[in-house]
């Protein structure tokens, strides 16, 4: 079992990441079925939008740290992650996020490679990485400064910030605040307002809009090489030790 749904539904396919009692927390085996699913809806010619959701109350806490506890010893993230990372970048299709609660490391950061993001007010945002020893990834080195401004960018991909739902909002990170029963349900209608368009148009204009993606794909292989080294060294190690361990 993956934990990742997918459901194709009148030009939209909705991908649902499905691992409530660890908050979304995604596994290897969850990227590489995202990645998997994010590259046929980008081959199949019926769909006009993808749709990614969690569940009530997580959108996903990020990296599962028992997997990075692993890949610290085996010497790197693996595969899966950038083959997720590059099929998000690549896919042509407009993405649009439904958030609703935490949002955390990728959790935030497969946000900027969203084309609409819609989150429920009670939703939370941060990205902890220099906290657990690591460096961005996702390109969100690249993607934050010019989707945030530098500062803001700072506050939330160094210092590590939780932001609430209005805040992301006035920042530029989401594009709608909704009441928390209704988010799934305004992203639904945005993904429907996308396939009302004329598709070529619609396709030609995201090309357009992300005509950065060569410069994006170089940043996530350039921030992927720090990552490993961080991954192996003595503050990440220490951080994911007491994570696990802070309950005992
Ligand atoms: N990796 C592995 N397990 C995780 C996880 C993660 N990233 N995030 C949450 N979990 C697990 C918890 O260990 C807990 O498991 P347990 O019930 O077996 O103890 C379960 O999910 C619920 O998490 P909990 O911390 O009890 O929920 P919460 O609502 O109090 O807090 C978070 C939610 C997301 C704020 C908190 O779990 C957290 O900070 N997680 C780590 C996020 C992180 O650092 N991600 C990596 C970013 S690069």
């Amino acid at each position: 079992m993956t934990s990742i749904s997918y459901h194709a539904e009148g030009g939209v396919a909705l991908m649902r990441m499905d691992r409530a009692d660890k908050k979304n927390a995604l596994t290897l085996a969850m990227y590489s079925a995202m990645a998997r699913h994010l590259e046929a809806a980008n081959n199949d010619s019926a769909l006009r939008a993808v749709l990614i959701a969690g569940v009530p109350g997580a959108f996903s806490a990020g990296n599962d740290l028992q997997d990075f506890i692993a890949a610290s010893s085996s010497g790197g993230l693996g595969d899966p992650v950038l083959h997720f990372l590059r099929a998000l970048v690549g896919c042509n299709k407009p993405l649009v996020a439904a958030v609703d609660g935490v949002a955390v490391g990728v959790g935030v950061t497969m946000l900027l490679h969203c084309d609409y993001v819609v989150a429920s007010q009670r939703s939370t945002f941060a990205t902890p990485f220099v906290d657990l020893g690591l460096v961005p990834e996702a390109a969100s080195s690249l993607l934050g400064p010019r989707l945030l401004g530098p500062q803001r960018a700072f506050e939330l991909f160094a210092l590590g910030r939780r932001w609430d739902a209005r805040k992301a909002l006035s920042a530029g990170l989401i594009n709608d605040m909704i009441e928390d029963e209704g988010t799934e349900a305004r992203a639904i209608e945005v993904a429907r307002e996308i396939t009302a368009k004329p598709p070529n148009a619609m396709a030609i204009t995201k090309r357009l809009l992300r005509s950065d993606r060569d410069e994006v794909l170089a940043r996530i292989d350039e921030e992927a090489e720090h990552f490993k080294a961080c991954l192996r060294g003595p503050e990440a190690m220490q951080a994911f030790t007491a994570f696990m361990t802070r309950k005992k």
